[in-house]
């Protein structure tokens, strides 16, 4: 189904144009298709209930409390990374059963509220850490459930920022030195093993490399119960990928899908459903990426050197992503055009040369006072926006079939000094 699509040359998500949003919300905004969400939630369920599963939604996407709260009636779990995000979990009312916590630096603080919370697991990143855990946990009386993070040395060949599954990244323990880091875990009094955990990257569209992470686990599980050591779940952390180039399908255009939870269930289930543990997953980007699109208004128009700008009011501090990852979102008009295509940088107000959302795009002859959409922004596109030119952040709205509903307010130059 398409959650976004023109209907008589004007844009909608579910059934609201993306002209009426602006008139009532302004600009920049987010938007996003609440029924998109659902069906990509209930997608995952189905393709893994076979086994049992929890998935746990990554906060780190966009963690929006609407959207928490509604993946919490889902049954959804999560995984976070920070105290915050712990904070935002619980207050969604998604449960603590179901959460897992990753993070090379986790605080002090951070470890006893979540240890106070009851979540799922710990997932650890490193000998120190472990050590802390035990000690902290030991002081609270208690035994803290950990899961070990792996780093299986796997190359997803994604951007270099967002792979994180190589021995030169700073995440996870190296497989080699894992069975140790096991060993020791089993012996100390503040820890409970519970499970394995990996997550080689983000944008990962090829299922081999899930297929070699999951290899590698099912592997490790084997060798963990040699050493007598066994463990109740198995985290293949997320990393599905969203499409970004011709999310829309426009006349003479070829969509690129990524592909789906239940081809990725296929691919891991067919290695780990033989150890009959538990699954745990961490999809972000895509439970929301294709969900949600930034709206943004033409301001200006500037020709320099034979190089055609089109000036918007979005900027990166709205969505960073092309800007950081020099990542390719779709652009299309809120109002299909006429006119033939010319080659633009779409760019914003912010003082940097680095603050574009497209660069040499082939797009039709936009104006003053026209209105575009980037789509696939519901991942990473709220969540890493920041203040930077005082600017202050977007409102988010979503939509229910003909029905929107604010979920964030646009900040106010107040909130600036608060
Ligand atoms: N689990 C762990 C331990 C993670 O580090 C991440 C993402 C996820 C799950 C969720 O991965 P996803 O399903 O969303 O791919 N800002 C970057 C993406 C950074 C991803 C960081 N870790 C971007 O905009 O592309």
């Amino acid at each position: 189904m398409d959650f976004f699509k023109y209907m008589n040359d004007k844009l909608y998500c579910e059934n609201v144009s993306i002209n009426d949003l602006v008139e009532q919300y302004g600009t920049p905004l987010y938007v996003y298709s609440k029924n998109a969400i659902i069906n990509k939630f209930r997608k995952y369920d189905e393709a893994f209930k076979s086994v049992s599963h929890t998935i746990c939604y990554a906060l780190k996407a966009n963690s929006n409390l609407h959207l928490l709260k509604l993946l919490a009636n889902l049954g959804s779990g999560a995984d976070i990374v920070s105290g915050g995000e712990l904070f935002l979990a619980m207050k969604a009312g998604i449960k603590p059963e179901k959460i897992v916590y990753a993070s090379v630096g986790k605080t002090d603080k951070e470890i006893w509220a979540a240890m106070d919370s009851g979540i799922k697991a710990f997932n650890i990143e490193s000998w120190q850490e472990l050590e802390v855990i035990n000690e902290i946990a030991i002081g609270m009386h208690r035994r803290a459930p950990i899961a070990i993070r792996l780093n299986p040395d796997i190359d997803i060949h994604g951007h270099p920022y967002i792979s994180t599954g190589k021995s030169i990244n700073k995440f996870g323990i190296n497989i080699e030195q894992a069975i140790d880091v096991f060993l020791k875990a089993a012996r100390m009094k503040g820890v409970r093993i519970d499970g394995i955990h990996c997550h080689i990257g983000s944008q990962i569209v090829n299922l081999d490399y899930f297929a070699a992470a999951a290899e590698k686990m099912a592997a490790f599980v084997q060798e963990l119960e040699k050493h007598g050591i066994q463990v109740n779940h198995i985290d293949i952390g997320g990393g599905l990928g969203a499409s970004y180039e011709n999310f829309l399908i426009t006349e003479g255009q070829e969509t690129s899908r990524t592909p789906e939870p239940e081809q990725l269930a296929e691919r891991v289930l067919g290695i780990l459903s033989p150890l009959d543990k538990e699954i745990f997953f961490e999809p972000g980007r895509s439970i929301i990426g294709e969900a949600g699109a930034l709206i943004s208004e033409v301001l200006f128009r500037k020709e320099s050197n034979g190089k055609k700008y089109v000036i918007v009011d979005a900027g990166m501090n709205d969505l960073i992503r092309p800007s950081l990852y020099n990542a390719y979102h779709q652009i299309v008009p809120s109002e299909k055009k006429k006119s033939s295509n010319e080659v633009v940088d779409i760019v914003g107000p912010i003082c940097e040369t680095g603050d574009f959302l497209a660069k040499d795009r082939e797009l039709p002859h936009l104006d003053r006072g026209d209105f575009i959409a980037v789509m696939t922004a519901g991942a990473y596109g709220y969540s890493l926006s920041s203040n930077y030119n005082s600017r202050p952040r977007a409102a988010e709205v979503w939509i229910d079939d003909d029905r929107h509903q604010l979920i964030r307010a646009r900040e106010r130059y107040e909130d600036f000094l608060s």
